[in-house]
């Protein structure tokens, strides 16, 4: 990953370079890396991510109309629109910007017109919820400007809505939730379906590894698409609202009557609903091998059964539970490419990284980065101007 990180102040020099002055407030939205519990939450199930310290960062000053101005600074361009004249036909990153401001907007949140710049370390398409980090960005800055109370997990909620119906990208809530509710120094178990969730406590001594593969996600959208059709129907075979609510034993049951595809699906979401709640308990307990040995077998799980995983992904894998320090790694995100996370012993983190980058040269063409990172705070405001 990009070396350069983003700053407050190339931030603000930036705001100043393009619109002159400074800017009322910035937020800063952070990206993901899941360590267990992939692909459950479209089924209602568990999850447990962490925010990462790689954000999206925005400022943002009023206008006195009601024209958007935001300058991307990463990608060098510039969108200029009215708050009456959104438009569907808009890709990329604009979109996105443009349909939370949609849906805030239908929730009832007097909006107004601002200019704003925004910048980020958080790399896109590599499975860190890049777009959550953009949507929570906005959706953060744009209620800050006008004074509307910040509701974590509604504003999730709503972001989430404006990923489905905007941007028409079938995501669930992991992303959303996790860039609008973390808290620093934990891990955010969540449940689903009920949107309840429990701040777990990493311990000291144990960092997270963000193992990028350098290949970047293919075709993920269909894919993505397909596995959760296949989720329903499985669950609609239990006759049950999700595979949430099917458990171990009626799987067992009635397994053999499902056919092979479907029945490599559900395993993978019911096992790993379970492993999710017991990795939650390791974390609490502080029994960091089970925890990573849960890990190891949720990358099987996803590799064998869901079928999310590419050569590339586990050759990292592999690399990383061969390096020293490492308690357990898997696939991360959607999967089909893009990065792999790693449990590490906090004292071994040096020799681990370069142990997982020269395995993975010397197996892999693509070129890879390890990145220790911090679990970090849910989206925020992190300057006001009236502050200063
Ligand atoms: C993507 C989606 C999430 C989740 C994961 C898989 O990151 O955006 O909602 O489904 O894939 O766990």
């Amino acid at each position: 990953m990009r070396a350069v990180r983003t700053s407050l102040d190339s931030l603000l020099m930036t705001f100043e370079a393009t619109f002159g002055g400074i800017p009322s407030l910035v937020v800063r939205a952070p990206g993901r890396i899941n360590l267990i519990g992939e692909h459950t939450d479209y089924n209602d199930g568990f999850v447990l991510p962490i925010a990462i310290d790689r954000a999206l960062w925005l400022a943002v000053r009023r206008r006195e109309d009601s024209l958007v101005r935001v300058h991307a600074h990463d990608v060098g361009e510039t969108a200029t629109f009215a708050l009456d004249g959104l438009d569907r036909g808009q890709r990329g990153w604009v979109a996105y910007v443009q349909g939370v401001l949609w849906v805030l907007e239908k929730a009832g949140v007097p909006l107004c017109g601002w200019d704003g710049v925004l910048m980020g370390d958080v790399p896109r398409g590599a499975g860190l919820a890049s777009s959550a980090a953009l949507e929570l960005a906005v959706a953060r800055a744009a209620t800050a400007l006008v004074g509307w109370s910040w509701n974590p997990v509604e504003m999730a909620q709503l972001s989430q809505r404006a990923e489905n119906e905007w941007v028409d990208v079938a995501c669930g809530i992991m992303d959303q939730m996790t860039a609008a509710c973390a808290r620093e120094g934990h891990a955010l178990l969540l449940d689903c379906r009920t949107l309840a969730f429990e701040h777990v406590p990493l311990p000291s001594d144990v960092v997270v590894a963000v193992l990028d593969t350098g290949t970047r996600r293919g075709l993920v959208e269909s894919a993505y698409n397909e596995r959760r059709a296949q989720c329903e129907a499985a669950a609609a075979f239990f006759g049950a609202p999700a595979l949430r609510d099917v458990t171990p034993e009626q799987f067992a049951a009635c397994a053999h009557l499902l056919d092979e595809t479907t029945r490599r699906r559900a395993r993978h979401v019911i096992t790993e609903n379970t492993r999710t709640l017991e990795a939650a308990a390791a974390l609490r307990a502080g029994d960091l091998t089970h925890f990573g040995e849960l890990m190891q077998v949720s990358h099987a799980s996803l590799r064998d059964d869901f079928e999310v995983s590419t050569p590339a992904l586990d050759v990292m894998v592999a690399c990383a539970l061969a390096a020293p320090g490492c308690y357990g790694a898997r696939l991360t995100g959607a999967g089909f490419g893009g990065c792999a996370v790693a449990l590490v012993a906090a004292e071994e983190n040096q020799p681990f990284a370069e142990h997982v980058l020269a395995c993975y040269r010397a197996h892999m063409p693509h070129a890879p980065q390890v990145y220790v990172c911090k679990a970090a705070e849910g989206a925020q405001v992190v300057w006001e101007e009236s502050a200063r």
